[in-house]
């Protein structure tokens, strides 16, 4: 087993043990892709999605939020595309009997080769230490050619022959570059398929009656059938946003990655409307402004990089995703897209109606354009989760477990232990918690040795302890303990809240995107 296959089982078994993510109706085997946020994954999720919220909604003037239905009018999704093209190519083993997406195994594929490429890259920058220059290196080095050009043929052939649709092309392309099966090991595979991923059902009570509809793959839809409404009453000028957080389903055939993939998920999704022309400056600004809000979250930038698409969704005339590097590898965590009018004009002719914005300044009426930013909850979950789950070695030689989740996002923001069960103790700590329950997430915890409890919070991603002892009872001061630095402050009881409201202000932790946008 390798190491990453351990750190990302340990993030599974951390999430459960400690009440954040567990697999839906577990008691009847689970369901596939399916998952349950229990009390602290629903803190850490309702927080992940505050943060987008007024980020987009409460710091921009010109972007509106909505909450639209989950079922929508069929034909919604005859117009954006979904009906035809919302495939995935899937291929199967037949030895394992394992089925995958055939993009996915030629991705990664060339993503190897770009590791390989790395590694001559790091070697060489080691070898020469200051006076390396990487990107001469990159430009004249054969062998880092060689990988580079490889990744890079391989990537758009296969994009070719998706755009073709050719599909026969496609396995063509597996079987050239003998990719196998990483379960059986074998080559032994099927023809590739085109498999739609949406969810159908019915609406109405008998048969004759009924409407077959699709329950929704993106809540993007939402936003494009409701744009002229908002344009309206928000009486909106060019360009403005529509933002809007909400469920939405897929299923995926290859959904093996805990909450990466999954079947039923959540999304928070922009569409900035824009003038026609103006998509390629707007593309660039939401691509920097998105990386802005992750890097305020203060995880380290080398975890996140662009991708650009090869293969460009049926809507769209740019595509970048920002990356992150999961315990798997760099893997998609939102997608920023530039999808020109096409939603807006295919609900237009689907619908008959006209949905244009009148341009005073042109004194004419046309079909914006639109910049997409589009994150799922349930990744941001993960990649937050997955890198603050930390095995600290400690100095006295002990190790610990610790949760570094940003405070801000932290599901409980603090835990306050009185050292012993009486002497008053209790009733100071209970009197602590009942001043700062009105502005954040408190816990009180009496049980065991005040170091394991230390553990237990730090484990459970609880950003900071207070202590209450007997010499609180004499002089009111009480010790602050700091999770990530264990760094213990003696302080007045009424010297907390300010302190603690500091540490958790969501606009100072917003504040910190302007150190990466200036
Ligand atoms: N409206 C555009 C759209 O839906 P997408 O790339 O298919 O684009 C956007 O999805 C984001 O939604 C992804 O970057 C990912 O974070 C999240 N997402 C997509 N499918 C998902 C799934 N099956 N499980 C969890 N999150 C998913």
């Amino acid at each position: 087993m390798t190491n990453t296959n351990d750190s990302f089982k340990k993030v599974i078994s951390h999430a459960k043990e400690y009440g954040y993510v567990v697999q839906s109706s577990e008691i009847y085997d689970g369901l596939g892709a399916v998952y349950d946020y229990l009390q602290n994954g629903v803190e850490l999720k309702n927080n992940i999605k505050e943060y987008w919220w007024k980020a987009m909604v409460q710091l921009h003037e010109n972007i509106l939020g909505i909450d639209s239905a989950i079922f929508m009018h069929p034909t919604t999704w005859k117009a954006s595309g979904h009906v035809d093209a919302f495939n995935d190519p899937l291929i199967d083993n037949k030895d394992s009997k394992k089925r995958y997406r055939a993009d996915v195994l030629i991705e990664e594929h060339a993503e190897k080769l770009l590791q390989k490429a790395h590694k001559e890259i790091n070697k060489a920058a080691k070898r020469f230490g200051d006076d390396f220059d990487e990107e001469m290196f990159k430009e004249t080095n054969p062998r880092v050619q060689s990988y580079l050009s490889k990744r890079e043929d391989i990537l758009q052939r296969m994009a070719k022959h998706l755009d073709a649709n050719d599909l026969n092309a496609v396995k063509e392309l597996i079987l050239e570059l003998e990719i196998a099966c990483p379960i059986s090991g074998s080559k032994n595979w099927t023809d590739v398929k085109q498999f739609n991923l949406m969810f159908g059902t019915e609406i109405g009570a008998s048969a004759e009656n009924s409407m077959k509809l699709y329950l929704r793959p993106e809540t993007a839809q939402g936003i494009f059938v409701n744009f002229l409404q908002v344009q309206k009453s928000g009486r909106m000028k060019l360009p403005f946003g529509i933002a809007q957080i909400g469920k939405a389903f897929r299923n995926e055939i290859v959904a093996r990655q805990f909450i990466f993939r999954m079947r039923e998920f959540e999304q928070m999704e922009m569409q900035f409307f824009i003038k026609p022309g103006t998509q390629h400056e707007w593309y660039e600004k939401w691509k920097k402004r998105r990386l802005a809000w992750h890097l305020s979250l203060g995880l380290d930038k080398e975890n996140y990089r662009f991708h650009k698409h090869e293969k460009l969704a049926h809507y769209a005339d740019a595509a970048a995703d920002i990356e992150f590097n999961f315990p798997f590898g760099f893997k998609e965590l939102e997608g920023i897209h530039s999808r020109t009018d096409f939603d807006l004009s295919s609900h237009e002719e689907h619908s008959g109606k006209k949905i244009q914005y009148f341009d005073n300044d042109e004194n004419k009426s046309y079909v914006p354009y639109v910049i997409e930013t589009s994150i799922g909850v349930d990744r941001m979950f993960l990649a937050i989760f997955s890198k603050a789950l930390q095995e600290e070695s400690l100095e006295n030689g002990t190790t610990r477990t610790v949760l570094k989740l940003p405070a801000i996002l932290a599901p409980v923001k603090v835990a306050v232990l009185p050292l012993i069960k009486k002497d008053g103790l209790p009733e100071i700590a209970h009197q602590i918690i009942d001043d700062l329950k009105w502005d954040m997430n408190t816990v009180y915890d009496e049980k065991d040795a005040v170091g394991r409890r230390y553990r237990r919070q730090d484990a459970a991603g609880t950003p900071f302890c207070i202590t209450v002892d007997h010499q609180t009872i004499e002089d009111r001061t009480v010790t602050l303990r700091y999770r990530d630095s264990m760094e213990q402050k003696r302080l007045s009881i009424e010297e907390l809240k300010p302190i603690l409201l500091n540490e958790v202000s969501m606009s100072s932790w917003l504040q910190r995107m302007k150190n990466f946008t200036d």
